[in-house]
């Protein structure tokens, strides 16, 4: 007996075993009739019952066929003969068939399951010359829940009471259904499962939370899990968070100043649902004229005032609540560039003055150091070429700056020199008044040529050697 069933495992394990993992072997190893130890059926559905013959090489399968144990006794419900053909009795005939009969295969396929049809079902098979073998397979009927997912009775207000989300619902399940809501709220499930007369069982779920808009949008998923259904069965579901209006003010940028144009504040409002509402008042004082305010947004038809500083407040309702923004409004005398503009300019002159300082305290240095003339270095200094332009007179030129000197004096001071400089470039050249050689120099003429536009030969390590 184990050397046919050795044989036909050889060339069909991985089926073998496939079908073992799947549905569990009926009887010890080596029999020769393969049934799953249980079958569930569902409810309205076609269920095959699998029944495989393993008939060795030597044998014949002479008969195969399926009973039905019930109280009373045993029925038959399909024969299977290879040589005389189907026989099904008429109780059946209309709705059980085998689906392909041959020596291997006794499976058969019970059509629209019914609740009369749970029971135990066995497999017989007549071989020749071994005999009789057989194997049973219990069949039970599940009954596949109606799911669907109920909104809550009252709207999801933000900041309200806990509340019912949602109820998932599996409606009469046989088992009953394993129903669960999925989600990152911090809410909590409540079951309440319902039992029938006829043995199924409704299970409700019940999602309680406290709504806040911060989830709006998010989604729920219920889950529900039953073995007449193949994986989980989803169902997700939108959260509606209804909340008051957010308002945000964009348009003023905190440089509104007086004579600026095309201003203009826009209030903007996130709200669910939408809002319907939109208002723009001043909070001390009248609305200013020149103003129009359209929808959301106040427009200055007109460049600003001085007096359009001030504390304006927008309104926005939606069917929720009535929420408002306050902007304070101020009007500066300069725009924030003209504002920085000066300050460069109050730098670059203080940096001016300090320049000028700077050089004075020089000139006043070398001053002190020629005290004591020396000759050596008014020799170079007189060692000039015979076109050269002479300085002009030391009368004409910029005096010494005075320590403290004024900002606007400055400003005259250098205009005087560059209208100097350009006066001694259009001046026709005049005689040069080169210093004799020998002659020194006066130290008038010396300061004169240091401030100068001239080029001077001034060897400076010469003259302190
Ligand atoms: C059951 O089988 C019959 C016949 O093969 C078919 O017409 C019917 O659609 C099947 N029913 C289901 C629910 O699969
Ligand atoms: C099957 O038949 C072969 C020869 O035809 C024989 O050797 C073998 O023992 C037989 N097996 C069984 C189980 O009878
Ligand atoms: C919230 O619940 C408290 C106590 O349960 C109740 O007094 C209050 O009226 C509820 N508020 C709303 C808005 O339903
Ligand atoms: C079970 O009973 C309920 C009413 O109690 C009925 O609505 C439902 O259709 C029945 N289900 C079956 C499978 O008979
Ligand atoms: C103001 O709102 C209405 C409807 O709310 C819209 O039809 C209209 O175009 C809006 N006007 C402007 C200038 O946006
Ligand atoms: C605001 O100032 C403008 C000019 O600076 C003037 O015409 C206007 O009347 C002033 N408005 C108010 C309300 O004082």
């Amino acid at each position: 007996m184990s050397a046919p069933s050795r044989r036909t495992r050889v060339g069909r394990r991985g089926g073998v075993a496939l079908f073992h993992l799947l549905c569990g072997i009926t009887g010890v190893w080596g029999s020769q009739v393969v049934v799953p130890q249980r079958v569930s059926a569902v409810l309205g559905k076609n269920v095959s019952l699998e029944c495989r013959v393993e008939v060795g090489a030597n044998l014949t399968l002479t008969q195969s066929s399926w009973e039905r144990r019930l109280p009373s006794g045993s029925v038959t419900v399909a024969v299977y003969n290879p040589q005389f053909g189907i026989s099904i009795p008429p109780e059946f005939k209309p709705r059980l068939r085998f689906r392909s009969p041959s020596p291997y295969d006794a499976s058969i396929v019970l059509e629209n399951v019914g609740f009369s049809d749970v029971g135990i079902y066995t497999c017989k098979v007549a071989t020749f010359p071994l005999g009789n073998t057989q194997a049973s397979t219990t069949v039970s009927v599940l009954v596949e829940p109606k799911i669907y997912v109920a909104a809550g009775s009252t709207a999801l207000i933000d900041g309200g009471n806990e509340t019912v989300v949602a109820t998932c619902i599996a409606e009469r399940a046989r088992p009953p259904a394993e129903v669960s809501w999925e989600s990152n709220l911090f809410g909590q499930s409540e079951v309440q499962l319902f039992d029938e007369a006829n043995g199924t069982t409704s299970t409700q779920v019940r999602y309680l939370w406290q709504p806040t808009r911060h989830v709006q949008g998010q989604t729920l998923t219920c889950v529900v899990r039953h073995p007449a259904l193949h994986g989980d069965f989803r169902i997700p579901y939108q959260l509606n968070v209804q909340f008051a209006p957010d308002i945000s003010v964009v348009g003023y940028d905190g440089d509104w100043y007086v004579g600026r144009e095309h201003v203009q504040m826009t209030c903007k409002a996130n709200a669910n649902p939408p809002a319907h509402h939109f208002r723009w008042i001043r909070l001390d004082g009248e609305m200013p004229e020149g103003v129009e305010i359209i929808n959301s947004t106040l427009l200055f038809l007109r460049p600003l005032h001085r007096n359009d500083s001030g504390v304006y407040r927008c309104e926005v309702a939606n069917d929720i609540n009535l929420r408002s923004r306050d902007v304070r409004i101020l009007i500066q005398d300069q725009s924030q560039a003209e504002r920085s503009n000066s300050i460069a300019v109050a730098g670059a002159v203080m940096g001016a003055v300090l320049a000028l300082f700077l050089i004075t305290v020089f000139i006043i240095v070398i001053h002190s150091a020629r005290k004591a003339p020396q000759p050596a270095f008014t020799d170079k200094v007189i060692d000039l070429p015979p076109t050269h332009k002479p300085p002009p007179p030391y009368s004409e030129r910029a005096p010494a700056v005075p320590l403290g000197v004024h900002a606007s004096q400055v400003a005259w001071l250098c205009q005087s020199r560059r209208a100097e400089r350009a006066h001694a470039a259009t001046d026709a050249p005049q005689p040069p008044t080169a210093t004799r050689p020998g002659q020194q120099p006066s130290r008038l003429e010396w300061v004169s040529h240091q401030g100068g536009t001239e080029r001077v030969y001034i060897n400076h390590r010469e003259h302190y050697v």
